[in-house]
């Protein structure tokens, strides 16, 4: 009787295994890749040049946050009532009219590095693939990051994204979240995809300061971000921001207030406080909600699945912790039904946080 249990449950396992192998197709490239779909095989190639030439030999610098920013600025220009073929490579194609919304401000930069390789490689992927490639590519190194799924086939950008899309720093949190509810993100959702903030900087927010990043390990895709924005802000600022910075509690750290007010909403406080100490929750969860936005305003059906062209992540480097100088008593408590996870600081005495250096 057991047995035939047993043999029935193989059976079905063998004949699950045998039916998704015969939808897959793995294959060999020409360049010696293995992967599940030959379709996917053009990418590896853009996969070495990127890497490369882009990245740094493949670091977590200025190109790879830009190039994540970039996946959300192009993603997010679709809304049911106005329009935009969201993560359609619009930015790249109709870049005159998007680069000078506001809220692109600095965004040029990453798309005129960009240019290149996607002139280089526009006959085998669309700007829209290629953007959304990129991200995967560069948030994957960062250590800490998930493997971030890459489908692959969006058709060129038939128009330039409408304005006011793009959520800004100084929009309330009940903006952002009917910004974002439009494209189906629920709360919880949105605060997984800011977990990007954890390997950013801004240049523009205020321009005294630039390069100055929303946490201190802007290099690591650590759940720092979660913590640090939860500390009572003690009058960093630098002295020309007023376009969504609000006072940070760290010298060299630059706080925006739309990630102070998340932390903080009773919408998305306890969403927030969730990923503090909690790296493996922040790495399903940003992954997936990744996954979801870089397919905004496309036919998922028409696309073909290369997750496994993109590296598999290095693990995470060092584990929460609280700023030298800080202790407990610093951190706003917001979520109301649990406390914040209980932390310790870094020895010795306050540091600054140095800038992101340029490309
Ligand atoms: C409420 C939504 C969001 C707001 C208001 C927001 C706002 C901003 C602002 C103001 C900057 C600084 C730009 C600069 O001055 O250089 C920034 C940087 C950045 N954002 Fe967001 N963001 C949001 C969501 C996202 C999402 C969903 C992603 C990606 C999935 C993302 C990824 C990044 C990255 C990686 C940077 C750093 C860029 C760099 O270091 O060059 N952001 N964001
Ligand atoms: C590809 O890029 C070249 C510039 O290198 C441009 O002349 C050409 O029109 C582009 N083709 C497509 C399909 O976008």
């Amino acid at each position: 009787m057991a047995f035939n249990t047993l043999s029935v449950v193989f059976l079905a396992i063998t004949t699950a295994r045998l039916t998704s192998a015969a939808y897959s197709k793995p294959v060999t490239c020409a360049t010696g890749q293995k992967t599940a779909h030959a379709a996917c095989c053009v990418l590896f190639p853009i996969l070495d040049d990127i890497q490369a030439n882009l990245f740094d030999g493949g670091k977590c610098g200025e190109e790879v946050h830009e190039s994540l920013r970039l996946t959300f600025h192009d993603a997010i220009g679709f809304s049911p009532s106005l329009g935009g073929g969201g993560a359609d490579g619009s930015i790249f194609y109709f870049d005159k009219v998007e680069t000078a919304f506001g809220a692109n401000a600095g965004i040029d930069d990453i798309v005129d590095a960009q240019t290149p390789f996607i002139n280089k490689y526009n006959t085998t992927i669309t700007a829209g693939d290629f953007i959304q490639f990129a991200g995967a590519v560069g948030v994957g190194n960062c250590p800490g990051a998930p493997r971030v799924p890459f489908f692959l086939n969006r058709p060129a950008a038939k128009a330039a994204s409408p304005a006011g899309l793009i959520p800004e720093p100084f929009d309330s949190i009940t903006k952002i979240l009917a910004r974002f509810a439009e494209v189906n993100f629920s709360p919880e959702e949105v605060v997984a995809l800011l977990a990007s903030h954890t390997v950013a900087a801004a240049d523009h927010v205020d321009v005294t300061i630039p390069g100055s990043p929303f946490d201190s390990t802007p290099g690591v895709f650590d759940t720092q971000l979660f913590i640090e924005t939860q500390l009572r802000g003690t009058g960093f600022p630098g002295t020309g921001g007023n376009n969504g910075e609000v006072e940070s509690p760290l010298a060299g750290e630059i706080r925006l207030q739309s990630d102070a007010a998340l932390a903080r909403d009773p919408r998305t406080a306890c969403a927030w406080q969730s990923f503090a100490a909690n790296q493996a929750k922040m790495q399903r969860e940003f992954g997936a909600a990744m996954a979801k936005m870089a397919v905004i305003g496309q036919d998922k059906r028409k696309m073909v699945d290369c997750s496994d062209v993109i590296p598999i992540p290095k693990p995470v480097v060092g584990t929460p912790h609280l700023p030298a100088g800080k202790t407990m008593g610093d951190i706003e408590q917001a979520c109301t039904s649990s406390a914040f996870p209980t932390l310790t600081a870094d020895p010795g005495p306050a540091t600054s946080v140095a800038p992101v250096p340029p490309s």
